[in-house]
């Protein structure tokens, strides 16, 4: 290593480019066999990192040693086949390559001029994603760090634009009637936290009640919203669910949009699940209406199969974005330089300083065409179809509900018959399956109930590995009770 700055010599640097691409295809070895979770304890996982702070650089090689074992030969098992737990994806190999880059090239696109390509390259992304949801050609947009972050944004947008005549910028919310905002009771928790990051407080969330296949009930938000006028509130927003993170419910868009219409609201979307679903043929009658929003949120680390961190927000045009967020400064101010045409991205979010996130995305899309990636969807979406059927054949499972999407919600039943006593168990079982690793798993509650929940947001799966699930809850399941009985 050169003692002059921090660089290798670049014989060096590719001997270890090398042995990172050696450890990269390692983790794509046995990718099928591969656990979805190591059970180490806490402690000893805090204990591998525990050191004090290194004074003295160490040779580069046994530090890659050390992280083959400690962090890469540990992963959860995000890439393979056997992870259902959350909603996430397995990534993809292109965006293993574009970060590599994007990383070397070290762009920050805030603003044109220090990343012309990479700034861009963000605004085909914005637009091809415009596209895909049928939103106008000038629409605006942003790539966040995920879905949390892409409602976030979208509220902010709605915030400030509804609000703008009230200088709400300048003011803030102080003497502001408490707005509100209306979204089903399967909303995603980042809304919950949205509303309170804003101002508006939790209080002013309306949690509407659920029909049976989890969608939001139109009456009932229709009654609260004049409920709310009556008592001296200003209805501000409904949020629609494009996909809920519990069942992938997909609410009435279209019906949202006319009542968002009719009492002159704002209309945000999370389609942080789900909405790039709505490409889908066999789909497109349930996402009518998602085109008639003023912003919606993505998470491109769901559905277009990317690695951890890549959301976007997409808006009706680039000035809600800047209406929202243009805050001049001398130190930005590129003015002279440019004519008019340049974006300044700085200019149309939160954030100053950021890394190229659309660059994965972009080669992503363009290297594997949206033909195959609408088809890795809905193999997504048939492989949950069949696990659904095969847990309907079965004599020891049971399906609790239903999904138009990638995920299922069922429970274990083996012999017993009393409902709460299944329910009981299949709760008591899930840290028996993290122990077990084999498949990663988790649970959720659907209205108030414990059930499992597998989602399915990885091209590796197959039909293999989905009666590999059911095996391995069956073989857990009966190690269980026979410990137990
Ligand atoms: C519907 C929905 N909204 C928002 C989120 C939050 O996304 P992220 O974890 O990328 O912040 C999720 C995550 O699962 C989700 O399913």
């Amino acid at each position: 290593m050169k003692q002059d700055s921090l660089d290798f010599s670049l014989e060096d640097f590719k001997q270890l480019l090398d042995r990172s691409s050696t450890l990269v295809l390692n983790q794509f070895q046995g990718l099928d066999k591969s656990k979805g979770y190591h059970d180490f304890p806490q402690q000893e996982v805090e204990d591998w990192f525990a050191e004090s702070l290194p004074k003295k650089g160490m040779d580069i090689s046994l530090l890659l040693d050390d992280v083959a074992k400690k962090v890469l030969r540990t992963a959860t098992g995000n890439l393979g086949p056997h992870m259902y737990a959350y909603v996430m994806s397995g990534g993809n190999q292109v965006s293993i390559l574009a970060e590599q880059l994007a990383t070397t090239i070290n762009q920050n696109q805030t603003k044109w001029h220090l990343g012309p390509a990479m700034n861009e390259i963000e605004k085909r992304v914005i637009a091809w994603t415009a596209e895909l949801l049928k939103f106008p050609e000038d629409s605006g947009g942003v790539l966040v760090s995920g879905g949390s972050a892409a409602n976030l944004t979208g509220l902010t947008v709605g915030r400030n634009i509804f609000f703008e005549k009230e200088g709400i910028r300048k003011k803030g919310v102080f003497g502001q009637k408490p707005f509100i905002v209306y979204a089903s009771e399967e909303v995603h928790s980042c809304i919950d936290k949205s509303v309170e990051l804003l101002g508006i407080g939790s209080n002013h969330l309306r949690k509407i009640k659920t029909n049976s296949e989890f969608q939001i009930d139109l009456t009932a938000l229709k009654n609260q919203i004049e409920e709310d006028i009556s008592a001296g509130y200003q209805p501000f927003c409904i949020v629609g669910n494009a996909g809920t993170v519990n069942t992938g419910a997909i609410d009435d868009l279209n019906a949202l949009a006319d009542i968002a219409e009719s009492y002159e609201l704002w209309y945000h979307i999370d389609g942080a699940y789900g909405a790039l679903a709505g490409i889908l043929d066999s789909l497109k009658k349930e996402y009518l209406g998602m085109n008639r929003a003023d912003s919606i949120a993505l998470d491109f680390h769901k559905w277009l199969y990317q690695p951890f961190e890549a959301g976007c927000t997409i808006v009706r045009n680039w000035n809600n974005l800047k209406r929202t967020y243009y805050k001049p400064a001398p130190y930005l101010d590129t003015e002279l330089s440019n004519d008019g045409k340049r974006l300044e991205f700085n200019e149309h979010y939160f954030q100053l300083s950021r890394n190229a996130k659309a660059f994965k995305v972009w080669m992503t899309i363009k290297a594997y065409g949206m033909e195959r990636i609408k088809a890795m969807i809905q193999k997504d979406i048939d492989l949950t179809n069949y696990l659904n059927e095969q847990i309907k054949k079965s004599n020891d499972f049971e399906l609790v509900a239903d999904s138009k999407l990638a995920v299922s919600c069922f429970r274990f039943k083996g012999n017993m018959t009393n409902p709460s006593e299944i329910i009981d168990f299949n709760q008591r079982l899930m840290p028996e399956l993290e122990k077990d690793g084999r498949v990663f798993i988790m649970g959720t509650k659907l209205k108030g109930q414990y059930a499992i929940r597998a989602c399915f947001i990885n091209h590796r799966k197959t039909r293999e590995t989905t009666d590999y699930l059911l095996d391995v809850i069956r073989d857990v399941a009966k190690t269980y009770s026979s410990l137990n009985s």
